[in-house]
């Protein structure tokens, strides 16, 4: 059964917002201008849509955005836990805004997201970096205006990461980041225990949102001009298991894709154990699915993966993959892979580096293990040094960068249909976009087909993009 947060709960964060939204009026008032606020995400895009939902409950409050903490009077970092290396980059941040804070007082800094889910990590920020005026955990996101409006009329820190066991919020103000794309989580949380993984002790047990909430909020995307939908959760396979009705996620794909309006879907995160011909079925029939598939492997070697709790074997996998091509030539693949996973020994690696080379992945996300307090992992010993764990990870990227470029190569001469993203970040005369295979295709064009779908000829292949002439 899927908790709500209930409406009343809903429309007394309302009223705050409205209390801030005079503060901030006055603000205007005093200084001719709005109060700025600058916003960060460091994490998954899980993370990018509850920012979403901030920058919207913010805007709603009277705020206008900058780029930078150095121009802001409220700086949010929405934060991540999954690796050491996102906890330290907000560690280093908030030094630098210590001292910003020391010429500007009035600045407001917030911090929220899976890190500060944790208590452990919520009391080195009361300790070490007291400047943090407001800490709010992801169960609290929606009840930000409160938050934020106790933190500007208090005098002390205002924390709250209480777990709210598995309620959901709906109706929240959202800004979204591009009009033509859109993130919508289908479900939030995770009940897989994947022995490395802090995910399911910062975000919750695993719960649905109702599919007509679901599909009333992308009516509204299209309505707004949106074609690209990206449905979002842990472990979309799960989607439904805990709602009344009997709904899974093959089942959504299919009333997503008949939706008017929706040109593209995408969905992640698939998890191996639970991906089958029931997908693979809605993703065939679904004209509007992208032949696209994110399907973490994690690790090859089979004593590792019982390690990590992943339930499925490399065989397993490896089949499932094969049964994916079969039935969707051309399918483009990507996957996560962690190396340097406690007792991992060099002969276990080989086994992941077999993966990649059985598989053929288009794209690969590598990262190396970081021990997260809390989890199973975190009592195994390592087997390798940090020295051959930075080897095997060099030599996983040389292999799948020639992988990934070799799978480029083939779309040359060939033509794809391009949702057009804008101008490219690394060269302003060209356009960039992504192909149904969420490849990145630059090509020149005017800047004025932005949002729209055209037809680009591949000339020239990298490891990471294409380019390509628009055909008219
Ligand atoms: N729910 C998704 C994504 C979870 S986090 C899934 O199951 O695929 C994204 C990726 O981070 C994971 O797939 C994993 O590869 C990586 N990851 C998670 N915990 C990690 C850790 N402790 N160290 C290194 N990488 C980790
Ligand atoms: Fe973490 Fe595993 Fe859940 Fe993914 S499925 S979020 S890796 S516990
Ligand atoms: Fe990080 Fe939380 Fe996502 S830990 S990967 S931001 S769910």
């Amino acid at each position: 059964m899927t908790n709500y947060i209930p409406e009343d709960e809903i429309e007394k964060q309302k009223s705050f917002l409205y209390k801030i939204k005079e503060i901030n009026s006055n603000f205007y008032v005093r200084n001719g201008r709005k109060p700025r606020a600058n916003t960060e995400t460091y994490g998954c895009q899980q993370n990018e849509n509850d920012t979403e939902r901030i920058r919207g409950m913010l805007e709603e409050c009277g705020y206008d955005f900058c780029d930078s903490a150095e121009n802001a009077d409220l700086v949010i970092y929405n934060t991540c836990a999954v690796r050491e290396n996102a906890e330290d980059r907000v560690y280093g941040r908030l030094g630098i805004l210590k001292h910003i804070k020391e010429s500007r007082p009035e600045m407001i800094i917030g911090l929220c997201g899976c890190m500060v889910q944790q208590e452990h990590i919520v009391e080195r920020i009361k300790k070490v970096y007291s400047h943090v005026d407001l800490i709010f955990g992801t169960h609290a996101l929606y009840k930000l205006p409160q938050l934020l409006y106790e933190t500007i009329t208090g005098n002390s820190a205002v924390i709250d990461i209480q777990n709210s066991d598995g309620a959901i919020a709906e109706d929240i103000p959202i800004k979204r980041d591009s009009p033509d794309k859109a993130w919508v989580s289908i479900m939030y949380g995770c009940n897989n225990c994947c022995s490395y993984c802090i995910v399911p002790y910062v975000r919750g047990r695993e719960r649905s949102r109702k599919p007509e909430k679901i599909l009333d909020e992308i009516k509204k995307l299209v309505a707004d001009g949106v074609t690209e939908i990206c449905l979002l959760g842990q472990n979309v396979n799960s989607y439904g298991k805990d709602l009344d009705e009997n709904i899974d996620f093959s089942d959504l794909l299919r009333m997503v894709n008949a939706l008017d309006g929706v040109k593209r879907i995408r969905f992640m995160t698939s998890h191996p154990k639970d991906f089958g011909d029931r997908l693979i079925d809605a993703m065939v029939e679904c004209d509007k699915v992208c032949p696209q598939l994110h399907l973490p492997f994690q690790a090859g070697n089979n004593r590792v993966l019982k390690e990590m709790n992943r339930k499925y074997t490399k065989e397993e996998y490896i089949e499932k993959i094969h049964r994916v091509k079969e039935r969707i030539p051309g399918i483009a693949l990507s996957t996560d892979v962690i190396v340097g996973f406690p007792t991992e020994t060099n002969e276990d690696f080989e086994d992941t580096l077999d993966v990649l080379r059985r598989v053929e992945f288009d794209n690969i996300f590598s990262f190396i293990y970081s021990r997260r307090e809390g989890t199973p992992a975190a009592k195994l010993d390592f087997v390798l040094t940090n020295d051959e764990i930075h080897k095997n990870f060099n030599r996983l990227l040389e292999v799948q960068n020639e992988i990934s470029k070799r799978k480029n190569d083939a779309y040359v001469g060939k033509i794809v249909e391009v949702l057009v993203d804008g101008q490219s970040k690394n060269n302003a005369k060209m356009l960039s976009g992504r192909s149904e295979t969420a490849k990145i295709v630059n090509f020149r064009g005017d800047e004025s087909l932005a949002g729209k779908y055209v037809k680009v000829k591949i000339t020239e292949a990298h490891t990471w993009s294409l380019n390509g002439e628009l055909i008219n």
